[in-house]
């Protein structure tokens, strides 16, 4: 028999986590405007079931429900996003009044059931206008958000306690404006610096913004990959030293690039690589100082390693000098990614030593798995158990971690995957929206109520 996981400290907190396009639904509803999901969920062929987040988990007129599912599970936290285009349908001007009593209903029914707020500003649903005025590549895009977050924190920041900016801002590029497969459906931008540059500062002037109210704390949720660098077998055994040079490339772009000018006040060398344009008419001075402001929680998004490898004529996606590679010796999600517990571990680790000195407590923004439907979902107790070990080991190595929050509450609508990726401790039947809790709720439920408070 496994031994028990050994107890986290007192004061730890458990949450889970959601975002807005991805369970809300309701998306014309109380003035909301179109946002660039909408858009590109309708486009054919972008979604591979054809579906749209049009009513998604209902949760916008279901969310008392979905509290009480919170509550019964025990956690302190529940991170959740904020739909931008119902706040200001346009993306710019006074607040949309019916779009913010949505936000402080679900607020007020958290704080009743004892679950603190954690309020992300930005989950990949950019108002459609502004990205008709050119989204993250334009400079305003970045003044927009700090209205935009003022105009949030205003109406949300008496009750808010924890404040994340942006989540992700490296998949929203790769994704969004490299390969296509995301909003807004770009693929192959050349000059990518302005759209890395804007979302940062954007993070600036929001969390800016947010810490004009007493006791708020501000950070950003970012995704990080341990890189591993590895042979076309997919595994590291068989890696070459250009592998390894490119896996080096990989790490600065996946882990580096929004991180380093966040703690370091500055861009990691190979910034230049995503550089097609003139950089300094990009980052202007006094940039780095706004973006640069301490954070009070670095918040960690971990899925998985990445594998990569040297292409074999030396160019890959995008024109840059990598490639991804599937690692072998895994066992793998039902979305068929590597499930690596110990990545974990080492990722924090690394984030630890990497910033030793400037590095902020951190939040385990995201962690989660997809598999198939059942409500008997051992692969997934499995995996919880798994990360939650090796979580537990990079804290005893001195790695200041505050707070878990498991990806998802709720079965959801997962982006370009539609409906077909279900990352649920509570089953949704999409057809009746019924909510049914797996066991791996139950499980989640007796180590929150096992734990020190
Ligand atoms: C992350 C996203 C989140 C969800 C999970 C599975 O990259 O932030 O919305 O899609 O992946």
């Amino acid at each position: 028999m496994t031994e028990p996981i050994p107890q986290f400290p007192a004061g730890f907190r458990w949450g889970v986590a959601t975002a807005a396009y991805q369970i809300e639904g309701a998306t014309a509803e109380d003035g909301r405007g179109p946002s660039i999901w909408d858009t590109f969920s309708h486009q054919p062929d972008r979604i591979s079931d054809g579906s749209t987040g049009d009513v998604a988990c209902d949760h916008y007129h279901r969310y008392a429900q979905d509290v009480a599912l919170m509550a019964d599970l025990g956690v302190g936290v529940y991170r959740f996003s904020v739909a931008w285009p119902r706040i200001q349908p346009t993306g710019t001007g006074p607040a949309n009044p019916k779009g913010i009593a949505f936000y402080d209903r679900l607020v007020d029914a958290l704080l009743e059931r004892g679950i603190a707020p954690a309020v992300t500003l930005f989950h990949w649903d950019l108002p459609q206008a502004v990205q008709d005025d050119g989204g993250w590549a334009n400079r305003d895009t970045a003044a927009r958000f700090g209205e935009y977050a003022e105009a949030v924190s205003d109406a949300l920041g008496d009750r808010v306690a924890v404040w994340l900016t942006l989540n992700e801002p490296y998949v929203h590029l790769a994704l969004g404006y490299v390969l296509g497969m995301h909003a807004p459906g770009l693929a192959g931008t050349r000059d990518l610096l302005p759209v890395v540059h804007h979302q940062l500062l954007g993070h600036g002037l929001a969390a800016a913004a947010v810490r004009r109210h007493p006791g708020a704390r501000v950070g950003i949720a970012n995704n990080y990959t341990p890189v591993w660098a590895v042979g076309p077998d997919g595994t590291r055994g068989s890696a070459t030293d250009d592998d390894e040079v490119a896996a080096f490339v990989y790490d600065v772009l996946h882990n580096r690039v929004f991180t380093d000018p966040l703690l370091l006040g500055r861009y990691p060398d190979g910034i230049e690589m995503l550089s097609a344009g003139d950089a300094d008419a990009t980052v202007l001075d006094g940039d780095l100082a706004v973006i640069a402001a301490p954070l009070d929680v670095l918040g960690v998004n971990y899925y998985n390693p990445t594998g990569i490898g040297a292409p074999p004529s030396g160019v890959g996606v995008g024109g840059l000098p990598f490639e991804l590679r599937q690692l072998t010796g895994y066992p793998v999600t039902g979305y068929g990614w590597p499930v690596v517990p110990d990545g974990l571990r080492e990722l924090l680790v690394l984030l630890h030593e990497r910033y030793a000195g400037v590095l902020p407590p951190i939040w385990i923004t995201e962690n989660g798995c997809a598999y198939g439907g059942s409500t008997v979902d051992d692969d997934r107790i499995a995996f919880l158990d798994g990360h939650l070990r090796a979580l537990r080991s990079a804290m005893d190595a001195g790695v200041d971690v505050q707070a878990y929050c498991y990806w998802s509450l709720l079965d959801n609508w997962e982006w370009a995957d539609g409906f077909s990726q279900r990352f649920g401790l509570v089953h949704v039947d999409y057809a009746t929206q019924a909510r049914t809790p797996r066991a791996s709720f139950a499980w989640y439920r007796d180590l929150i109520a096992r734990s020190p408070r």
